[in-house]
């Protein structure tokens, strides 16, 4: 149990997640990494979560899994008895001509990027409600992490399109019906993020081998990093955000003004 506030950001063991989890133990929350893999990344995720004064609890889950989510969050209310930020990031992918999506992939990408976030919505805000704030306008947070994909096409997108526009539906739903319980609900929409682990071998972070095409296209000429998308979530979780609620943030460098999708 704990009186400090808490946040599970899904997916965190590397990545945008990774960035989301470090920004937030920085502005004072204690975390729940999360991932279906715990590996070396997880670890280092976590001991950087501690390095910075909070607790960090690595807890492994498959967001595809109804059973795997319950136990996460059975697990959470037993450690901490709280939970006040919920940042849904993890996601599945591939990429397939729209006749060639094979069935089990639909499946697939529908249970972790779209299901998997109700899921854990659902379960997050009866933790948010059920905790005894003094002020009951401020229960918690949610960020649904989108992308750009939720309202242009690329090739082969159809599938990852319909989660991350569907994700947005649900954050309008769950902000409209979670708002007069004290829970703010709010999306970010990703570019173009170099999302790598960095490694010796691989261009820097925030130059991959795809940046060429992009970054022309892109009004701010450059690629983003995770952190680009962190600062946003822990903008959107503070109370400086205390009147949004519903809303997407769309953190691409301005690509979708009017860059032409590379191919
Ligand atoms: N990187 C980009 O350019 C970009 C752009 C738009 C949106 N996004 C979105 O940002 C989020 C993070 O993407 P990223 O680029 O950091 O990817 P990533 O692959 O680096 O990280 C995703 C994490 O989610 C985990 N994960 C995957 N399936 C899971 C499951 N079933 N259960 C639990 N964890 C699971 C992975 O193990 C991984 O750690 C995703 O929602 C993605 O759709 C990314």
């Amino acid at each position: 149990m704990t009186n400090n506030r808490v946040a599970l950001v899904t997916g965190s063991r590397r990545g945008i997640g990774r960035a989301i989890a470090l920004t937030l133990a920085r502005d004072g929350y204690d975390i729940v990494v999360n991932d279906y893999e715990i590996d070396d990344n997880a670890q280092q995720t976590a001991a950087a979560i501690e390095a910075q004064g909070r607790q960090a609890l690595v807890l492994q889950a498959d967001m595809g899994s109804p059973t795997s989510i319950k136990a996460l969050f059975q697990q959470i209310e037993q450690r901490f008895g709280r939970l006040d930020v919920l940042v849904n990031n993890a996601a599945t992918w591939s990429w397939h001509d729209f006749l060639d999506i094979p069935e089990e992939d639909w499946d697939t990408m529908l249970n972790v990027d779209l299901k998997g976030p109700f899921l854990c919505s659902q379960a997050a805000a009866r933790l948010m409600i059920a905790n005894q704030d003094n002020n009951p306008r401020i229960k918690g947070a949610i960020i649904n992490i989108s992308s750009v994909h939720r309202s242009r096409c690329w090739p082969q997108d159809t599938v990852y399109g319909i989660c991350k526009a569907g994700i947005m539906r649900l954050t309008e739903s769950m902000a409209y019906e979670l708002g007069p319980q004290g829970i703010r609900v709010n999306a970010i929409a990703p570019g173009y993020i170099d999302s790598r682990v960095p490694h010796p071998n691989e261009p820097p972070i925030g130059q991959p081998t795809y940046a060429e095409p992009v970054v022309p296209v892109t009004p701010l000429r450059r690629i983003g990093v995770p952190e680009d998308i962190a600062e946003a979530a822990a903008f959107l979780v503070s109370e400086r955000a205390s009147f949004i609620t519903g809303q997407c943030l769309t953190v691409d460098g301005g690509f979708l003004l009017g860059g032409t999708p590379a191919t």
